[in-house]
């Protein structure tokens, strides 16, 4: 099995329907109305009505314990598929407006790594992440906590969100407060929106990677300066598919990308969401195994863990 590492995945993005159904059951509520379709999966049909389901999954957590058994379980399938590292995009949205403390909700998911790590000999870390259409505010006081209680597994910083809503330059004084103080920074960009949105966040966001970025494609002189930056994009191409970017793999730049030069690195984003995993990623990707693994030291290399683990990983990969 060719070894794999992931840099763009959202726990809440990554409950499969039966754990949504098991977690409500645990925590004593009805599902919400409409969370699934016909077929037994999520319900949604563009990218606003993404999100919208995304937040109803997000109503079946409750306590910290679920966060931690999200990440276990995420952790534990993609080491089945022969990931050796997984950084998970963790929101602390969810669990402030359920008053959990935030050291409660790091705890659990400290837990769930060093568990998945136990187990299945898989590493894990967390990016916090914030919301692009809650508004600066709202990510600034979210880097000023993650700043101010530090924890070893909480490496980066990063956005999802709606691309549409806001500037990257708004968001500049928390990833400028982040940055400074030693966490990597990753935004979503170049996904709904072209490649302005990209020029934007490596103008005004101290980012070495960007979240999708895809659209980079649409411009030669953007996919010039990535590649002599070395910003890596973490490539989503099941989502991007999913929510109709592009009409198939065929059509999907993820190979354009590669031949400009570009580091590019593969991953699922929110999986059951779009019917894909981190495996089916790494098999559909259309590529041989020299490049996937080539593909997945790109993902060590580019990722916010330390030297010395990277080092490991990168040694576990091989050349
Ligand atoms: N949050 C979860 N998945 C996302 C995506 N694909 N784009 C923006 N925000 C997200
Ligand atoms: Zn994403």
């Amino acid at each position: 099995m060719i070894p794999k590492a992931e840099l763009h995945c959202h726990l809440e993005g990554s409950i499969p329907p039966v754990l949504a159904r098991e977690l409500a059951t645990r925590n004593g509520l009805e599902l919400p109305a409409g969370l699934f379709g016909a077929d037994g999966f999520y319900a949604w049909t563009d990218f606003w009505s993404f999100l919208k389901a995304y937040d109803r999954v997000c109503t079946t957590l409750r306590q910290p314990r679920d966060f931690g058994a999200v990440l276990y379980s995420y952790l534990a399938g993609a080491a089945a598929e022969g990931a050796v590292y997984v950084e998970m995009f963790c929101s602390p949205e969810r669990p402030a407006a359920l008053g959990i403390p935030y050291s409660a909700w790091l705890d659990a998911l400290e837990q769930a790594i060093d568990r998945a790590r136990r187990d299945f000999g898989i590493e894990g870390r967390i990016i916090v992440i914030c919301i692009r259409h809650l508004g600066p505010d709202k990510a600034l006081s979210m880097v000023q906590q993650m700043v101010a209680e530090p924890h070893h597994y909480v490496v980066g910083f990063g956005m999802g969100g709606d691309e549409a809503q806001f500037t990257p330059a708004d968001f500049a004084p928390a990833y400028r407060l982040a940055h400074d103080k030693g966490y990597g920074c990753t935004v979503h960009a170049g996904e709904v929106l072209g490649p302005e949105s990209v020029w934007a966040a490596i103008r005004d966001l101290p980012v070495t990677r960007i979240g999708h970025g895809v659209r980079s494609a649409d411009d030669p002189r953007l996919m010039e300066e990535l590649a002599r930056r070395g910003i890596v994009l973490e490539v989503c191409p099941g989502s991007n598919i999913a929510l109709g970017l592009y009409p198939d793999r065929a059509a999907h730049p993820l190979h354009r990308l590669i031949a400009a030069g570009v580091r590019v690195t593969l991953n699922s984003d929110d999986p059951p969401f779009f019917h894909t995993t981190l495996g089916n990623e790494y098999d559909q990707a259309g590529l041989g195994e020299r490049e996937l693994r080539g593909i997945a030291r790109t993902a060590i290399e580019a990722s916010f863990a330390d030297a010395a683990v990277k080092e490991r990983l990168l040694r576990e990969i091989g050349p």
